[in-house]
């Protein structure tokens, strides 16, 4: 049994009431067993102070490319399906066991480093056993899935699959990893997205996400083009085809949505459909705005992701969550996606779009023990007198001020310095990594 005593620090809960209380946490094993004040506490193994610090829930980050963090700074400046056909997809064939290993620690340091104890991850066709072995390592939560595409112009050889042995991969997956160290792994089957998939990849994903009541990640929606193409193909709007097919259910997580017409958002509110904002991509690769306001005055849940390294270029929570409270006001004036929502978006939506909100997404007693320590004494988060933490974490606070974080009860960054890989290594063996890939292609 290990207990883990945090005291004095100002408790960010993200609770139905959003109480904010100067207090004590006590978690035991991976649970949060006390939040208060003054209680009895006997057989503590570790107290952290808190005091003057703001204690949060792990950031949620609802969609990331674990897989692509090694093509950072490697494909900027490019649209979509440019940017997939001549960068990406050829980076993603050279891929081999050892790169996909290092990309996943790569991109785990830097999320846990900068606040996110649970991500959504998309891999990549091959080799996704090793960055399942990566996220075990690394005691990061995640929800992950080995890609799918058996379909397509312009895919490099090495990633076109055979429909059966897609679905046998992921199935294999699937059995070998959804649940491990009490479901802090889980499964999710990844439809890269309509353009490359078949219908009939698409319909068995649905029969066996059923079967095994896992979730299904995809892209939809994300590009004009993109649209067309599927438009083209399938005679009909994506997410209307989505629902064709039978696809459109709560256990679907869309990325992006960027363009999605009336009855496209009638279509994702009525079916309980999760939507997955990233605007830090959308931006740079020009997709456009989402209309993320409109989405949650129809109650459709949404979380954040940053989305891939080579689209962003960071997996940082901060930029995110800044991205997403400015972009909207540009064009819905300066009262939408205040600070509060923003960061109920970063915790609590994206547990929701997880189906985790019983588990993780805010401090509360019962809940996973998975949470981040501020340390806001800098001059970029000054003054602290009589500020509301919400507008300072939001708008002012960057990944410098995280000191600590805890992930299903263990510490895995601790002033500053992550514990749970070693970082020069991780470096180092990036580095190489990415040489021997661009050699490769
Ligand atoms: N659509 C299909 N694949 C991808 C991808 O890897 N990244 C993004 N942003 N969009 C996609
Ligand atoms: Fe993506």
């Amino acid at each position: 049994m290990s207990r883990i005593l945090i005291t004095g620090a100002q408790i960010v809960t993200m609770n139905p009431q959003a109480e904010i209380l100067i207090g004590d946490l006590l978690m035991e094993n991976n649970r949060i067993i006390e939040i208060g004040r003054d209680f009895d506490v006997v057989g503590v193994d570790q107290t952290i102070d808190g005091r003057g610090k703001v204690l949060l829930p792990g950031f949620v980050q609802t969609h990331i490319h674990l897989c692509q963090t090694l093509f950072r700074g490697r494909a900027d400046d490019l649209e979509l399906m440019d940017w997939l056909r001549t960068r990406i997809w050829p980076l993603e064939a050279a891929h081999d066991e050892e790169s996909v290993y290092y990309s996943a620690l790569l991109g785990i340091g830097e999320l846990i480093s900068s606040g996110t104890t649970t991500l959504l991850d998309m891999e990549t066709v091959h080799h996704t056993d090793s960055a399942f072995q990566a996220m075990a390592q690394s005691g990061i939560r995640v929800i992950s899935g080995k890609v799918m595409m058996d379909h397509g112009t312009e895919v490099p050889e090495p990633l076109r699959e055979k429909t059966a042995v897609s679905l046998q991969q992921s199935v294999d997956l699937l059995e070998k990893w959804h649940g491990y160290d009490g479901d802090r792994i889980q499964y999710a089957f990844c439809p890269r997205f309509v353009v490359s998939c078949t219908e009939e990849l698409l319909t068995e994903v649905r029969d066996l996400s059923n079967r095994y009541q896992v979730k299904v990640h995809t892209h939809a929606s994300e590009n004009r083009g993109e649209i067309a193409l599927v438009e083209q193909e399938r005679g009909m709007r994506n997410i209307v085809y989505l629902d064709h097919i039978g696809l459109a259910t709560p256990r679907l997580i869309l990325a992006h949505c960027v363009w999605l017409n009336e009855e496209e958002k009638q279509i994702i509110h009525r079916r309980g459909v999760k939507v997955t904002h990233c605007p830090g991509s959308n931006m740079k690769l020009s997709s456009g705005i989402a209309e993320i306001p409109d989405l949650l005055k129809r109650n459709i849940k949404v979380g954040i992701g940053a989305d891939g390294a080579p689209c962003n270029n960071n997996l940082d929570m901060f930029q995110e969550m800044r991205h997403t409270a400015l972009i909207h006001k540009v064009e819905h004036g300066p009262t939408v996606m205040d600070a509060r929502t923003v960061l109920r978006m970063a915790t609590m939506g994206g547990a929701e779009v997880l189906g985790l909100e019983h588990e993780i997404g805010s401090l509360e007693v019962g809940k996973k023990a998975d949470m981040v320590l501020l340390d806001l004494d800098d001059f970029h988060t000054y003054p602290s007198f009589d500020t509301d933490v919400y507008s300072r974490v939001v708008y002012s606070t960057t990944r410098s001020n995280v000191e600590t974080v805890i992930i299903d009860g263990k510490v895995v960054l601790e002033n500053r310095k992550i514990k749970s890989m070693d970082r020069g290594i991780v470096l180092r063996e990036s580095d190489r990594s990415i040489e021997r890939l661009l050699k490769r292609i």
